[in-house]
């Protein structure tokens, strides 16, 4: 039977979506059935995604960055399958909340010392059995170059591996931001990215991710 990949992710310009695309067609090219789920600020794609992670084998997290950040909707629909329960709960501890979501909480957070609290923690080990994922991430990286992506790409390799697919990398790449030159910018010009070149870049990054994870008979 086909193995099953998830693409999750956020896209407002149309850059990651891009990408999401080439992803998708690679898993595909390669024997992979392969859902993409493209969340909204919508709360029903928070509290009632149409998937559940727990049936596929590969995840892949999607996101252009603001403000140094992915997208608040991805980070929140993996946070809505790592509880178990309405993200909103486990913000309030930061004083957030997620404002489209007009539905009123539970009266009570759950309590730090509830069992049923406590059974959400306990060291995590994940090994070569384990699903996997990857992360990419389209930026500006205006001021740093790459260096940008990454606490953004770190951040959704925490949760996926709460969720618990290992991680196996990030792809990163420029994704338009002004309409500009931006010359005195780290990366010039990225008005047309990400190009062509960028989406071969895809393409091998997961290529070389499904050659890692390809059983191969052991020698006698
Ligand atoms: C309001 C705004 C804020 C942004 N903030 C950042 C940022 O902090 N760091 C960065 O590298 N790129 C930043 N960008 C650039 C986007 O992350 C980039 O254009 C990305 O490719 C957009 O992806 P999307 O088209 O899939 O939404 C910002 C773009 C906008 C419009």
């Amino acid at each position: 039977m086909a193995k099953k990949c998830l693409i999750i992710y956020s896209s407002y310009t149309g850059n990651t979506e891009k990408v999401a695309l080439r992803i998708k067609s690679t898993f595909e090219r390669n024997g992979w059935e392969c859902d993409s789920f493209k969340t909204r600020k919508k709360a029903e794609d928070i509290l009632h995604p149409p998937f559940d992670v727990n049936d596929y084998d590969f995840l892949c997290v999607g996101s252009g960055l603001r403000v140094h950040l992915p997208y608040n909707e991805v980070l929140n629909i993996l946070r809505r399958f790592r509880l178990g329960f309405d993200p909103r709960i486990a913000l309030r501890n930061r004083d957030e909340t997620i404002p489209y979501i007009k539905e009123p909480l539970p009266d009570m957070p759950p309590p730090f010392d509830d069992p049923d609290v406590l059974s959400h923690h306990g060291k995590i080990v994940l090994g070569p059995d384990s699903k996997k994922a990857v992360i990419f991430i389209t930026y500006g990286g205006y001021e740093f170059g790459p260096v940008e992506a990454e606490p953004s790409a770190q951040l959704l390799a925490l949760e996926v591996e709460h969720l618990r697919f290992k991680c196996l990398g990030t792809f990163c790449c420029p994704g338009r931001f002004l309409n500009h030159p931006t010359p005195g910018t780290f990366h010039g010009d990225i008005r047309d990215r990400p190009n062509e070149k960028d989406l071969l870049k895809a393409e091998m990054f997961i290529e070389e991710k499904l050659e890692e994870i390809t059983d191969r008979p052991a020698l006698e």
